[in-house]
Parts: C-alpha cells; sequence; structure tokens
C-alpha cells in the first residue's frame, strides 16, 4: 500500500513538471547559455567646481548625497590619503565654493593642523555611502517615489 502512495505521488509530481510552461529568465537567456557582457555605463565626466554641476535631489531623509562629478581620479582612498577630504572638509577651497561635509562627518576630538575639527575616521572610506551616477536605465520599472525638502 505504501509504495502505491509513493508511486502515485512520483507520477502526479512528475506530470506537474511537465504541464508547466517553461521558466522566464530574469536575465533573458535559457540558463545554460553563457553570460552576455553588461553595456559600457558612462559615468558623470563633470570636473568639480567647474560649469557648476547641479547637485542632485535626495530622494529620502538621510540620503547620503549621490555624487554629481566625476570621481575616477579620486577614487584611491587610503589610511592617509583622501582627496575627497581636501575639497569636502571645507566650504571654499582655491575660490570656489564646496558643499562641506555635515557635522556627522567630523571626530569630536581629533583636530585638524589649525585646531578645527578633523574627520571622523568612521567616515574615512567616502565611496561606502556617497556613489557617483552613469546615466543607465533601470533594469525593472521602479515605481518609488521619494520625498524630501532639498
Ligand atoms: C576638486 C574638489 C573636489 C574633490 C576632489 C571632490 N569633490 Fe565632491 N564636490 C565638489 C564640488 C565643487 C561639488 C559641488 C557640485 C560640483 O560642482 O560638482 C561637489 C559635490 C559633491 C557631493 C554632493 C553634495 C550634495 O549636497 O549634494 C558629494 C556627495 C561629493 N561631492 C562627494 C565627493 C567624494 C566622495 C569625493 C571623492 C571620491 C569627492 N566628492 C571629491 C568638489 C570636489
Ligand atoms: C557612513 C556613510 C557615509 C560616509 C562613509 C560618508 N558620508 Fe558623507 N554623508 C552621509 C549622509 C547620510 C549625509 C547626509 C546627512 C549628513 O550630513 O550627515 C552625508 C552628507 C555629505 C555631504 C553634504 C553635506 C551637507 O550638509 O549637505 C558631503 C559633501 C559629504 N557627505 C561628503 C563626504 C565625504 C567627502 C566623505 C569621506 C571623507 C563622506 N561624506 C563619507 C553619509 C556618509
Amino acid at each position: 500500500m505504501k509504495h502505491i502512495i509513493v508511486m502515485a505521488t512520483l507520477l502526479i509530481t512528475i506530470v506537474g513538471c511537465a504541464s508547466n510552461s517553461p521558466v522566464a529568465f530574469l536575465r533573458g537567456s535559457d540558463i545554460t547559455a553563457s553570460d552576455q557582457a553588461p553595456d559600457q555605463k558612462e559615468y558623470s565626466e563633470s570636473i568639480p567646481g567647474v560649469g557648476s554641476p547641479e547637485l542632485i535631489q535626495r530622494t529620502f531623509v538621510g540620503q547620503p548625497p549621490l555624487i554629481p562629478h566625476a570621481v575616477a581620479k579620486y577614487e584611491h582612498i587610503t589610511i592617509d590619503e583622501n582627496v575627497c577630504v581636501n575639497c569636502h572638509i571645507t566650504d571654499e577651497f582655491k575660490g570656489v565654493k564646496m558643499p562641506k561635509m555635515g557635522a556627522s562627518h567630523f571626530s569630536a576630538v581629533a583636530k585638524q593642523a589649525d585646531g578645527m575639527p578633523d574627520v571622523n575616521m568612521v567616515r574615512w572610506q567616502c565611496n561606502s555611502c556617497h556613489v557617483v551616477q552613469a546615466d543607465a536605465k533601470p533594469l525593472i520599472e521602479n515605481t518609488f517615489i521619494g520625498h524630501t525638502a532639498k
């Protein structure tokens, strides 16, 4: 009796699977096909402070603002080298207006040579939160609507 039940279950499963429509893959090709190279994306090439690229509107409160300028030359961040900081530690650098990092980015104890607060090392790896933008089409439709004051 036990055997009959097992056989019947197996048969129902096989028939059930066969009648299903083929699986639709999100990437658009069969699982056995090799991956296609992704499209080359064009990242922002605007030089910071030149031609004043507009700041990108934030979509939710607490969002790390998106980077509106090119970063290829600044992304090599080491323990003692961080070009992002050179500009963003102040609101004016070599006569050009800069968006200065907020108070959240500064240390309560560490000081710069001139006695002003230094960057909090918790914020040192800028590109773990702030990202540069490419003109890329979303892979799937997104209906998210952001709400911010700025
Ligand atoms: C040469 C100076 C300079 C350097 C280096 C630089 N930035 Fe900027 N950054 C600017 C200026 C100026 C702006 C204002 C918009 C513009 O002109 O591009 C800006 C805008 C931004 C913004 C937008 C702020 C907002 O409120 O919307 C972020 C975030 C940012 N930069 C992050 C970075 C990060 C991260 C790096 C390093 C990978 C970096 N920047 C390197 C000068 C600089
Ligand atoms: C842990 C995530 C995180 C890291 C790391 C980080 N930021 Fe931010 N950043 C934020 C968030 C969130 C905001 C918006 C709220 C705020 O000011 O705290 C912000 C705001 C900013 C702003 C705009 C300030 C304003 O008042 O409009 C600048 C410029 C900026 N960050 C630059 C940097 C730079 C340069 C670094 C690296 C030294 C860095 N950030 C590292 C999360 C981060």
